[in-house]
């Protein structure tokens, strides 16, 4: 694992998205992973003023993204889908017809099957991006006995629930259900960039890079990746050794 230090958000971003840009020069119609979150919106900002600048072409690009919220339809506010088209897809020139993200109002087993064979059939994801939740979970992977192989149905926990309830009008409307892509199926990924900020990162961070591989910290099987860099700020490494 490659651990780069940036001083706060706006670097972890700059850093992260040069990355992302570099493996869209190399290989114009790669296949990006990408992530939701707060932690990643500082990354597509830049992508876009890289691409308003002439600097970045995403005519051939396609994108799979890690999750979905059950039940959520991608014309719903807090859907994934809504997030990845507000805060990068209509302000880009991909072709949103080369995006997927999991649909949340389908019938969701069937739909994790197709959605991995879908990602294969691309040939595979060539850089992933993740972000991390504050108990290490990655897509929307939780702690758990075992480490899930594929794109499946999860029962979110309460802490996931509780993080991400400030979106949401209240804790109550956060769904309680979720498809996310397994931890196989990010592993496959030829690239792993894991971006990272602030304090309450800091703990998932630090068991994620430090502690033993576990299910019990999802992000832990990342060292077990032979490319993944790390890119996180001062505040999330401070519990780093
Ligand atoms: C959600 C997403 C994850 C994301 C995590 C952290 O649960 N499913 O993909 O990494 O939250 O989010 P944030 O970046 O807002 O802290």
């Amino acid at each position: 694992m490659k651990i780069i230090k940036a001083k706060d958000y706006e670097e972890m971003s700059n850093i992260a998205a040069r990355i992302i840009s570099a493996q869209i020069l190399m290989k114009p119609d790669c296949v990006l992973g990408l992530a939701t979150g707060s932690s990643p919106i500082g990354v597509y900002k830049r992508l876009i003023e890289e691409y308003k600048e002439n600097a970045l072409d995403f005519k051939k690009v396609k994108t799979v993204n890690l999750d979905e919220y059950e039940g959520l339809s991608g014309d719903n506010v807090q859907s994934y889908r809504y997030f990845m088209n507000t805060n990068l897809f209509d302000h880009v020139n991909i072709d949103k017809k080369n995006t997927m993200v999991p649909n949340g109002i389908s019938s969701v087993e069937l739909e994790c099957g197709s959605y991995e064979e879908r990602i294969e059939k691309l040939g595979g994801i060539d850089l992933q991006l993740l972000g991390i939740g504050r108990n290490g979970h990655i897509g929307f992977n939780e702690p758990d006995e075992y480490f899930a192989a594929r794109t499946h149905v999860v029962n979110l926990t309460e802490s996931t629930i509780e993080a991400n309830a400030r979106l949401f009008e209240s804790k109550d409307e956060v769904p309680k259900r979720a498809l996310t892509m397994g931890i196989g199926t990010i592993m496959k990924a030829k690239k792993i960039v894991l971006i990272a900020s602030g304090e309450d990162k800091a703990k998932a961070v630090k068991d994620a890079v430090c502690g033993p591989v576990t299910p019990h910290c999802p992000a832990s099987a990342l060292q077990l990746h032979r490319d993944v860099v790390i890119v996180a700020d001062a505040e999330a490494l401070k519990l780093m050794p």
